[in-house]
């Protein structure tokens, strides 16, 4: 995922620490002086992989837990600030559930080998509701990741070339999104252009290995036919099923 912070490259046992993998910034060899005066330099040792986390004292651990941790709660309020300025209205109250949570943590710890989510379901089970929820899962997380979310047909109004644009550089912009939620796949009409738009985004994440969230509410033995077989099969392989069932939860939500 995207770096925190620039900050020296260093192979820093994160794992150890119990805080997940992100290009911190260090703290600074002046700041850990009071924990002892060879601190800085076991530090220094520990960032460079001569010592371990076993090797650090409590105190020396606990200070660098708690220096990654602050800067992870401001990259989170910043994410979800990001996030509540982003989500459509309808969907600003989707939490995440168990489901969700656990997803965002495979995606932050390891985006290339996280499964990507199809979410399948009769219309009004709660699809988009639980994406924007594992959405606000992953910018829960703390770690920088860039999200694109479009229904089918906005991608197709999004991505119809247009004058004075590079549009290859517009698809290009949303094939390489850390994150890619397209909402209601095979709603809109198959046409040649639409099938290849379609086959280009998810062919590039397919393999790139980067994890996105797809829905649809096609039964799953007619998903190939409305979409083309080719994105079908690579979805098949790139994906956990979600299937979410029931009755429409729009009946009845107003009296
Ligand atoms: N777990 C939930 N808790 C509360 N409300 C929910 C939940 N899931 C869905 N809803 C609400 O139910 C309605 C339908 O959900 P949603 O729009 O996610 O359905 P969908 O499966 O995406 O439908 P469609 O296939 O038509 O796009 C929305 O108003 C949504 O906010
Ligand atoms: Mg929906």
């Amino acid at each position: 995922m995207h770096a925190h912070q620039p900050g020296p490259r260093r192979r820093v046992d994160f794992a150890g620490l119990k805080v997940p993998a992100a290009n911190y910034a260090l703290p600074s060899p002046s700041a850990t002086l009071h924990l002892g005066p060879d601190t800085p330099d076991r530090l220094d040792a520990f960032y460079a992989g001569r010592l371990t986390v076993a090797d650090l004292s409590t105190a020396e651990t606990d200070f660098l837990r708690e220096h990654f941790q602050t800067q992870l709660d401001a990259v989170r309020e910043q994410n979800i600030d990001a996030f509540e300025r982003r989500v459509p209205r309808r969907y600003a109250a989707a939490r995440p559930d168990a489901a969700a949570r656990d997803w965002a943590d495979a995606v932050t710890a390891a985006p290339h080998t996280a499964p990507s989510l199809l979410v399948l379901g009769p219309t009004g089970t709660g699809k988009t509701h639980f994406a924007y929820g594992a959405l606000r899962a992953v910018a829960e997380t703390g770690l920088r990741v860039s999200w694109q979310a479009f229904t089918e047909p906005d991608l197709f109004a999004h991505l119809r070339p247009t004058a004075g644009r590079d549009d290859e550089q517009a698809l290009q912009d949303i094939a390489n999104a850390d994150l890619l939620f397209i909402d209601d796949l095979g709603a809109a009409k198959l046409s040649d252009w639409t099938e290849e738009i379609t086959y280009r985004v998810i062919n590039y994440r397919y393999e790139q290995c980067l994890p996105g969230i797809y829905t649809s509410n096609i039964p799953p033995k007619e998903l190939a036919a409305a979409i083309g077989n080719r994105i079908a099969s690579r979805l098949t392989e790139m994906c956990d099923r979600i299937a979410l069932k029931g009755d429409d939860l729009r009946k009845g939500a107003r009296p």
